[in-house]
């Protein structure tokens, strides 16, 4: 299916979460806005009202950097450049950009012009926040500085006879405080777009959609409990009645505790017996029994999926003519964009396995949010009137309980290192674009603001190591833990189910969930004789999980989930990972 509207605003990507925030920002202000490749030719823009050039993380000066199309500045269009889209406007308009010795990271204030129809109705001193190294150094011909801070001259600039201007800060994040009527300014006052766009009015078109792409077909949905499958099937439901849609669950044995009644539950609310459940567990369990590395379990399990959904769409006939596939891949998963975001590679893998591509091939699949952010498709949901405490559900990875159960292949002892010890366990971080695999480092101090800032103190300066961890309370004393041989056994998983469930019973009864973006529990094989594994509780904030920031859970709270965690058989000891996004990802593996 189409994406709905002609978006007024198109964003250029310079580099994925930066552009994607951008135009969530925008059409929260109303306006629909698109994102496009960054060398998009300037003939394809020429009906929008507006052009903003993302911000991103290349240099200019990087051989193969991200370059727009030098005829939008001639098509007498506004365009905005923000940071890295600042720059490679100065640079293609004849300015020049220099590499700076050190970067402007964080908060700063700006020191802006009254005049400026882009900052009008800011006050000229504000909080601004900023992410840059490089930086503008010679305005090109026609622009004129409107803002400064104390060590970026060009923090903001315009040539307004041309409508052009650049920002070297980010007015999309909360940190810039009047950044909401900054892209305001620029979209209704420069631009002049007209507001278009609500998400929860879009229910009607998209029922209308459905059954123009539908015709006289039934759809069928493969449902994984999540906000994005849910919403897509309740306005398919909406859309064709209950007679023409059906969805199957596939229950993997990796789920959370209870997450297959949940789901069994949800569906049944909405129509009884539309959604059947798809045991698949031995598929999924025997291969993984004693795989210790992650993108081997990864691959396993993408696997197991391939082939019970191409069994499925075999064995009910979803071939021949009578059914088309549903679908809830979102806006992020649809467009071609020069960000590298993994969760979206692996979505797209899933929802593009062999029989579906050919389904889609044959114009066989629909898709209705394929317009929409996720926090849009919450919006829609509520316009559904799907329950609220189901909306606001955190992100759970579609190889659930596998990548958060690691695995060790021998028995090892922790190494003594500074404050802490080397655990023997390897997780996944990431730092640039690269992934790194390697040991963690668990520090022997209750978790505080102190130690964590000593966290990140250690992984800059410790090159083995991408984690950091610090020990709540364990039954032993740290240095006399050991590590195990652990596979993926129903045991572990269990045990991980439980303790996942108590964590989050209590995450809930105390509203510290609504403080988080998500919350995982780790089970590392960290323990002693008789009690083989420790506990790692990681919760993050994060907007999209592109990057995330590790939260401290308060004292007493902490201290209450880690006494409930000892207390379940086999757990020896809890720690809080105090890592950030980058260098450590969310997950662990
Ligand atoms: P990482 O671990 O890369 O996770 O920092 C970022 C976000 O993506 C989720 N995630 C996945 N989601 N399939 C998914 O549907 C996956 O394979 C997968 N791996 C990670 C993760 O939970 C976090 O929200």
């Amino acid at each position: 299916m189409e994406t709905g509207a002609t978006p007024q605003v198109a964003v250029l990507d310079a580099g994925g979460q930066y552009c994607h925030l951008i135009a969530r920002k925008v059409r929260e202000l109303g306006v629909y806005a698109g994102v496009f490749a960054s060398e998009t030719p300037a003939g394809n823009l020429a009906a929008c009202r507006g052009v903003i050039i993302s911000g991103g993380p290349a240099s200019v000066y990087d051989p193969d950097s991200p370059t727009v199309d030098p005829a939008i500045f001639r098509l007498d269009l506004p365009v905005l450049g923000i940071c890295y889209g600042q720059q490679l406007m100065a640079r293609l308009l004849g300015g020049t950009v220099e590499r700076g010795e050190k970067g402007e990271y964080g908060l700063a204030t700006l020191n802006g012009s009254r005049t400026a129809a882009l900052l009008a109705g800011t006050p000229p001193e504000q909080q601004i926040w900023m992410s840059h190294r490089d930086t503008v150094a010679v305005l090109p011909p026609g622009f004129e500085a409107i803002g400064n801070t104390a060590v970026c001259r060009f923090a903001a600039i315009a040539d307004p006879s041309r409508r052009l201007f650049g920002l070297q800060f980010h007015p999309e994040v909360v940190h810039t405080t009047h950044g909401r009527r900054i892209l305001s300014n620029f979209l209704f006052d420069v631009c002049g777009c007209s507001r278009d766009w609500d998400p929860s009015h879009q229910v009607p078109l998209l029922e209308e959609r459905i059954r123009q792409a539908a015709g006289d077909r039934n759809v069928f949905f493969f449902v994984s409990g999540g906000v994005d499958s849910t919403v897509a099937f309740t306005l398919c439901l909406r859309a064709l009645g209950p007679e023409r849609v059906r969805g199957v669950y596939v229950d993997t044995g990796l789920m959370r505790e209870g997450e297959t009644e949940f789901v069994t539950r949800l569906f049944d609310s909405l129509a009884p017996g539309i959604v059947s459940v798809e045991r698949a567990q031995r598929r999924f369990l025997d291969p993984l029994a004693c795989v210790c590395d992650p993108e081997q379990k990864r691959a396993i399990i993408g696997e197991g999926f391939v082939r019970v959904q191409e069994s499925i769409i075999e064995r009910r006939h979803l071939l021949d003519g009578h059914w088309i596939l549903g679908q809830g891949t979102i806006y992020p998963d649809t467009i071609e964009s020069g960000g590298t975001q993994k969760a979206a590679v692996i979505k797209t893998h899933h929802n593009r396995v062999p029989g579906i591509q050919r389904l889609m091939e044959a114009n066989r699949v629909v898709e209705p949010l394929a317009s929409f952010y996720k926090d849009e498709v919450r919006e829609l949901g509520r316009g559904l009137e799907l329950p609220e405490e189901f909306l606001e559900r955190h992100p759970f990875p579609g190889p659930g309980l596998a990548i958060r159960c690691l695995c060790g292949s021998r028995s090892r002892k922790l190494e003594p290192a500074g404050e802490g010890f080397l655990v023997p366990v390897q997780s996944v971080g990431v730092q640039g674009d690269s992934r790194t695999y390697a040991p963690v480092l668990a520090l022997d101090s209750f978790p505080s603001q102190a130690v964590q800032e000593r966290a990140a103190e250690l992984i800059n300066r410790l090159p083995r190591i991408n984690r950091v961890i610090a020990r709540v309370e364990s039954a032993l004393p740290l240095g006399s833990l050991e590590v195990s041989r652990g596979g993926l056994s129903p045991e572990r998983l269990e045990r991980l189910r439980r303790a996942d469930a108590l964590i989050r019973r209590i995450s809930h009864e105390s509203g510290f969930d609504k403080q988080v973006w998500q919350f995982p529990v780790i089970l590392l094989p960290l323990g002693s004789e008789g009690c083989p594994d420790s506990v790692v509780l990681r919760p993050v904030h994060s907007v999209d999980g592109m990057t995330a920031q590790s939260v401290l859970v308060e004292d007493t709270l902490l201290r209450r989930m880690a006494d409930g965690l000892l207390g379940i058989e086999g757990i020896a000891g809890v720690f809080h990972d105090l890592t950030h996004k980058p260098p450590g990802t969310i997950e662990w593996e």
